[in-house]
């Protein structure tokens, strides 16, 4: 939900600023724009549309412009549109500003500065942020402002930052002092990267790691001032604090496309090498054990816990609901899963004993950090189930378990999805072995789950097949998934991955639902995909796919290799590895994100930025 970099250093600005945004344009892309200081003044670039549109109207960059700020819109306060695009000049021109969040109060913020005749250009909440901190930095009579005017323009941004209500992760620079940047979080992430003689503040590591891996993670209600002569941090109660400098931990090429046409490809294609990444180590196949060092202190109160609330959204919410079905079979507790949107506006009954994992890839969606802090009110252990590391929800709980799957860029989750099943996975099986699965079942399981990244492998070999299939299929507009048992939350993931990539409507349900009302919907040649392979429910899906063909519709079947009696039912066939059915959505669910991938390019989307869509949710 938007992206914000800013450099100071030697060189020019410009173009790391171009790049930094590339990087972060999966955070948001309906707007972008560029600020540099330049002898005195700030000069403002911005448009509505992608960064490319932004690029054209740029100059050759100055070497002498050494400090700026970017930003790439994911809209939220008016529309997409020039004027509402960051960053945002204060009205007297010389305090610029970018930010990430939403301010709450900004309505009565607005109305207070237009008394004091601020002038407003846009309908953002920004500007109030820039009005804000100009009025202050320029109306300091009889107030305890500090008499330099440095020290001024910090201060000015601290006591502006003490009036928002709301989120914000921002830089924001000043047309007097060519030599400072300041940077502040609240509620959305930043990062100071520091490298040779020069600063990189972004919103994610990604925009930084081209030019150096130190960084320091700041946390909420922290501010940071750079300049020349160094960089501190402290409150926005103004107390000096000292950060721990972190290593960022993943190389340049992790970011890289590498030769693939989009980042959802190459990510589903990663999915062998991110699991072996996220089982390495952890999987004791001599002792029949599972080790997780993030959350090895908390097994006793896991252990005795009589419940367990799961906490997650859109993909992650199907990844918790595979967590759920896991932890009620192998580990046999009490497990709900619950949209984190849902849970935090509730009156939810949190007793003792209760263990609440939030599942989540950013690490920073809004909804299920604001249900982390509704259940640790309620004394509930919480535990994060997060892919970037230093991210709020994997500060905000009390342990965790990390995917290390590398980061995540193409807007639809894929690997981060497999990750989150196997981690939980792992968890049910480790939480059942200390409970009552016997060391033979768990020894069973966790071999299993070990083959799992080769037998994904032959999935991806499919994918010629599959996309055969989406050019048979892709032009019909509406679809239904429909699995059962531990593959029902693998049709729920398959419906979100199509609609959310090739735009087409498709309802994910519980195959044996269909015919309490969705089967009204099918009609001739209506696609759709079953997932039928063998497991407790197998008969049962199969009467389900003939429901399905007596009405007409065309059956994509994903079914288990070596299965000869299936093909009579499908339409089109895709098979995978036969696994225990508890394992079986890490496989069932790699060919539907395939499908939904070539549908997408075979309707001509741009799979990686679809429309209305931004890879993290920081936004309520
Ligand atoms: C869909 C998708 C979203 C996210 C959801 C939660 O492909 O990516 O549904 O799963 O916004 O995001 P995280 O996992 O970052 O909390």
């Amino acid at each position: 939900m938007c992206g914000i970099v800013a450099y100071l250093g030697k060189k020019a600005a410009q173009p790391i600023l171009i790049e930094g945004l590339k990087r972060l344009e999966y955070r948001g892309y309906d707007s972008a724009g560029v600020g540099l200081i330049q002898g005195g003044d700030i000069k403002i670039i911005k448009s509505s549309g992608r960064i490319s549109v932004l690029e054209e109207m740029l100059d050759e960059p100055n070497s002498g412009d050494v400090l700026g700020i970017g930003h790439t819109r994911w809209a939220t306060h008016g529309e997409p549109n020039t004027a509402n695009a960051h960053p945002h000049l204060d009205y007297t021109g010389k305090i610029a500003v970018v930010h990430n969040g939403i301010i709450e109060n900004y309505n009565t913020l607005k109305t207070w500065l237009i008394s004091k005749d601020c002038k407003f250009k846009s309908d953002t909440d920004t500007e109030v942020i820039a009005n804000l901190i100009g009025y202050l930095y320029s109306n300091t009579e009889g107030k305890d402002s500090p008499s330099d005017g440095q020290n001024r323009f910090e201060w000015a941004v601290q006591h502006a930052l003490n009036e928002l209500v709301g989120t914000y992760g921002l830089a924001v620079v000043c047309a007097d002092f060519p030599d400072m940047l300041i940077g502040a979080k609240k509620g959305s992430p930043l990062i100071l990267g520091l490298g040779d003689n020069e600063f990189v503040i972004a919103s994610d590591a990604s925009a930084i790691v081209e030019h150096t891996t130190q960084a320091i993670y700041l946390a909420d209600n922290e501010m940071v001032t750079a300049s020349s002569k160094g960089f501190h941090t402290k409150t926005i109660d103004n107390i000096e604090i000292h950060k721990e400098l972190k290593q960022i931990e993943f190389s340049l090429d992790a970011i890289e496309l590498n030769g693939f046409s989009h980042y959802m490809l190459k990510e589903i294609c990663e999915q062998p090498k991110a699991l072996k990444m996220c089982l390495g180590g952890r999987l004791d196949l001599r002792d029949g054990r599972i080790v997780l060092g993030g959350i090895g202190k908390y097994w006793r109160e896991i252990t005795r816990a009589k419940r367990v609330v799961i906490n997650a959204c859109g993909t992650a919410w199907h990844a918790g609901l595979i967590g759920e079905f896991l932890l009620e079979q192998l580990a046999r507790i009490n497990t709900e899963t619950e949209y984190a949107s849902e849970f935090r506006y509730r009156n939810p009954v949190i007793e003792d004993g209760t263990i609440v994992i939030a599942v989540s890839q950013s690490g920073e969606t809004a909804d299920t950090l604001a249900a982390i802090e509704q259940a640790r009110e309620r004394g509930a252990t919480v535990l994060g189930i997060v892919n970037v590391v230093g991210s709020s929800i994997a500060r905000s709980t009390d342990a965790g378990v990390y995917l290390r799957v590398g980061p995540e860029i193409g807007v639809a989750s894929t690997k981060a999805f497999t990750a989150q099943v196997a981690v939980l996975a792992m968890l049910a099986i480790e939480l059942g072995r200390r409970r009552h699965l016997s060391n033979e079942s768990a020894r069973f399981y966790i071999e299993e789950l070990s083959k799992i990244p080769e037998k994904i492998e032959k999935v991806l070999a499919q994918s010629e097949d599959i996309k055969k299939i989406a050019e048979a299929t892709c032009q019909r507009e509406n679809w239904l998934f429909l699995g059962r048992g531990f593959n029902y939350p693998v049709a729920l993931e398959g419906a979100l991955k199509l609609k959310e990539i090739s735009y087409i409507h498709a309802e994910g349900l519980p195959a044996a639902e269909m015919k309490h009302g969705p089967i009204a919907l099918i009609t001739d040649g209506m696609p759709a995909v079953f997932i039928a392979t063998r497991c407790s429910q197998y008969e049962k899906i199969i009467g389900n796919i003939e429901e399905v063909r007596a009405r007409g519709g065309k059956t994509i079947v994903v079914a288990s290799e070596g299965d000869e009696d299936i093909k009579k039912y499908a339409d089109h066939l895709i098979t995978v590895p036969q696994v225990p059915e508890e394992l079986q959505p890490m496989l069932t669910v790699i060919p539907l994100q395939i499908l939904a991938y070539h549908a997408a390019v075979l309707r001509g989307h741009d799979v990686d930025k679809p429309r209305n869509l931004a890879k993290s949710v920081t936004v309520e």
